[in-house]
């Protein structure tokens, strides 16, 4: 069965088809950044008005690569939660009308969930997972919007262990490369810019709430201001030998040494062994590196172009739906905000 996934909730305009939810007939994803770059960070109004220029032709797109026309396709998928509403209602309006043109099923889709999805699909040039996770594994779903820790028993059966009390990872990454003029979007950036910095160089600190209910909780707002705080040094001993690369590397160690302690108590407690990461920070390096150095643990990260924002993970969490013999009456709308994603606290 061939599923086509369209995802807008951000700012990739994306399309993919999906055969039997895991083998990409094509992935076709029309990035907005340089749009947004001049901002350092995503315009939403920008971001739904190029969504409307584009959709039409990304879906063209992806179903010319994979050598179909729209009555070969058997559903469409479309996230529908969480993004910018008004991105999100650009592809789904899409999706609705080719639903209803074609008269084939509309599935709608949790971005997040479709996150966690992302290594169980294969390509031809990566058959991605030999090693596909089996259920349950823990989720870590670290996003610009969202930082989740989670237990996931099924692709729709997740339940959230830990959340972030604050900012998401993704956006400290975000905000700090904003501030120091690093790059947009900054994740990418300090990444590559850590390779050659000293992660030693500044100490920056680790939140202290990792007690009780807290145990795989996570806090960026703190870190963020103390690496924001650390620009006036910078910028008045910039002559001397402090490195923006330097910055970059600090940052980021300590920016994932928060994933990874709540991340670890929660494979301690939960005895569950494999980990399965999703969202844009998972395609961070020196994060796949730490997990790696875990023998004990079964690290699963989606290849890189999978990692970011596709409309393939939408497609094939969606031929799950399908064959369930659920899906979505075309009066649905979207909704900005995550479901099914927060924490309950004692
Ligand atoms: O999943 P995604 O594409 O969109 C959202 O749903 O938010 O994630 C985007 C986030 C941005 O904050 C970006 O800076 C971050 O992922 N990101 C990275 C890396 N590549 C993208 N963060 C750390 N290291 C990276 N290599
Ligand atoms: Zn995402």
């Amino acid at each position: 069965m061939k599923v086509l996934g369209i995802e807008s909730s951000c700012d990739e305009c994306a399309a993919a088809v999906v055969e039997d939810g895991r083998k990409i007939l094509s992935n076709v994803v029309a990035s907005q950044i340089p749009f947004h770059a001049a901002y350092n960070g995503v315009v939403p109004e920008i971001a739904s008005r190029k969504h409307t220029e584009w959709i039409y032709n990304v879906v063209e797109e992806s179903l010319d690569t994979a050598g179909l026309v729209p009555k070969d396709i058997d559903a469409v998928a479309v996230t529908t939660r969480p993004g910018l509403l008004g991105s999100l209602l650009v592809g789904l309006s899409f999706a609705k009308a080719f639903a209803w043109a074609q008269a084939i099923p509309l599935i709608a889709v949790d971005h997040m969930l479709a996150h966690l999805y992302a290594p169980r699909l294969e390509t031809d040039t990566l058959i991605a997972h030999n090693n596909t996770p089996e259920y349950s594994f823990l989720g870590l779903l670290v996003s610009g919007g969202h930082s989740i820790i989670c237990r996931a028993d099924n692709f729709d059966d997740i339940t959230v262990l830990g959340t972030t009390i604050d900012d998401a990872v993704g956006e400290a990454f975000d905000k700090v490369a904003k501030h120091y003029g690093f790059g947009y979007p900054g994740g990418a950036v300090i990444d590559r810019m850590a390779q050659s910095g000293d992660s030693g160089a500044f100490r920056f600190p680790l939140p202290n709430l990792h007690k009780g209910e807290h145990r795989y909780d996570l806090s960026y707002s703190g870190l963020k201001t103390a690496v924001i705080n650390q620009l006036e040094m910078f910028r008045v001993e910039k002559n001397r030998d402090i490195k923006p690369e330097d910055i970059a590397a600090s940052f980021q160690k300590t920016a994932v040494e928060i994933l990874l302690r709540a991340l670890f108590n929660a494979a301690e407690d939960t005895g569950l062994s494999t980990i399965v990461a999703g969202g844009g920070v998972a395609a961070n390096s020196y994060l796949r590196a730490r997990l790696a150095e875990r023998q004990d643990l079964r690290c699963v990260f989606p290849p890189l172009e999978l990692c970011g924002d596709n409309g393939a993970m939408i497609a094939g969490i969606g031929y799950h739906y399908l064959i369930r013999g659920e899906q979505s009456p075309l009066n649905i709308t979207a909704s900005a905000r995550v479901s099914g994603f927060k924490k309950k606290y004692p």
